[in-house]
């Protein structure tokens, strides 16, 4: 039931702090302050190489994982859209873990991807959010999301509950590899914690994100920008845009601006800039300033520090709470999601039934 709200998608993106805060507890260990995983039959310090396949929304979160993973366990990280890896004749290897993420765990390509790998020795893990999928019972490892039924074509809750578990996976990895200290874990726990009530702090900035909706609404073109694991949010910004308000969209890695889409850029196209203030922050700034000398309108996405330092020729900003990078892509989905909502609502689409896209894509 939508209850008082007007879609499910905006109900699903306000469940956001709660279902989050239920997936991260049957992932943290509070009293041990540890990440967790379900019990497995094999043993994951023996993991050389992991491979992430997934689609559309879900594939991002493979990508968010390949910085967290290589970063938190010094273990690489290939992602791939399952429609490229089932036919590209993967390297498929002894130590390799292929996990594959899906909200229904149906989705053909992934399915298909995944039996591949499972026919070829290879021990699988699924992120998934239907527990009674297909895929969440083949996978050898389940790691299950506990977003409840995602009724709303444009994955919202499931996205951010899937973040979760990827972060509690790399985690665990980087422990069973000897690089994740004691005090680092504490640590990481306890960010993982600030999730739901930075996601709350979020949610509050929304009267924000409609004025900022109703002057993308009038865009033909937007232009999403964002660096390291925001970089994969920036595509989840444009995708969830393109889904519902069928306005063309692209998410770009910052740095990448200049190599092509800078020619795109003009007082009509609005540019989304998603950048938490961190080590990388001056880096996208420049990118930025790049894009209004040419006339970009831009809508910065970030914390204090970073609004106080850039936030001066932006058209308008959303402010969002200051938060560990670990955690910036949950924190930030919110405002791409809420974004992609009111533009949608104010170009008066079918939000929660989109034209031409199914919930759950079982053919290929
Ligand atoms: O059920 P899955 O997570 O496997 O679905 C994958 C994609 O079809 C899905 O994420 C799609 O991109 C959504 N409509 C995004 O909002």
């Amino acid at each position: 039931e939508k209850g008082n709200y007007r879609h499910f998608m905006l109900k699903e993106i306000h469940e956001q702090p709660i279902v989050v805060a239920q997936t991260l507890k049957s992932y943290l260990r509070p009293l041990e302050e540890q990440v967790a995983l379900p019990d497995m039959e094999f043993d994951l310090s023996g993991v050389t190489r992991v491979s992430i396949v997934a689609c559309g929304t879900s594939s991002y979160v493979g990508m968010v994982g390949k910085y967290w993973i290589e970063q938190f366990a010094r273990v690489p990280v290939e992602v791939d859209v399952a429609s490229e890896y089932r036919y590209r004749d993967p390297v498929l290897e002894e130590g390799q873990l292929a996990l594959f993420i899906s909200q229904s765990g149906e989705t053909a390509d992934t399915l298909a991807a995944m039996r591949h790998c499972k026919e070829a020795g290879i021990t699988t893990a699924g992120i998934i959010n239907v527990p009674t999928s297909t895929m969440a019972r083949e996978a050898d490892l389940l790691m299950p999301t506990h977003a409840g039924p995602e009724i709303g074509v444009a994955s919202t809750k499931a996205f951010t509950c899937q973040l979760a578990v990827m972060a509690a996976f790399a985690t665990n990895l980087a422990r069973a590899k000897g690089r994740l200290p004691a005090d680092e874990e504490r640590e990481i726990v306890r960010h993982l914690q600030e999730v739901p009530e930075c996601m709350n702090a979020a949610l509050e900035r929304e009267d924000v994100i409609e004025k900022v909706a109703a002057f993308v609404a009038k865009a033909r073109d937007v232009l999403y920008l964002g660096r390291g694991p925001d970089y994969p949010m920036a595509l989840e910004g444009a995708l969830k845009l393109k889904e519902i308000s069928y306005i063309h969209a692209e998410g770009y890695a910052s740095g990448e601006m200049k190599h092509g889409p800078i020619a795109l850029i003009d007082e009509t196209v609005p540019l989304i800039v998603l950048a938490p203030s961190g080590p990388l922050f001056e880096k996208t700034v420049s990118n930025m300033q790049e894009a209004q000398a040419r006339g970009a309108q831009v809508v910065l996405i970030s914390d204090d520090t970073g609004i106080d330092e850039a936030g001066n020729d932006v058209i308008e900003y959303v402010r969002m709470p200051k938060v560990h990078p670990l955690i910036a892509p949950l924190v930030y989905a919110i405002p791409v999601q809420l974004l992609a909502y009111h533009v949608a609502v104010a170009k008066g689409t079918d939000v929660d039934q989109p034209r031409n896209l199914a919930k759950s894509v079982t053919v290929e």
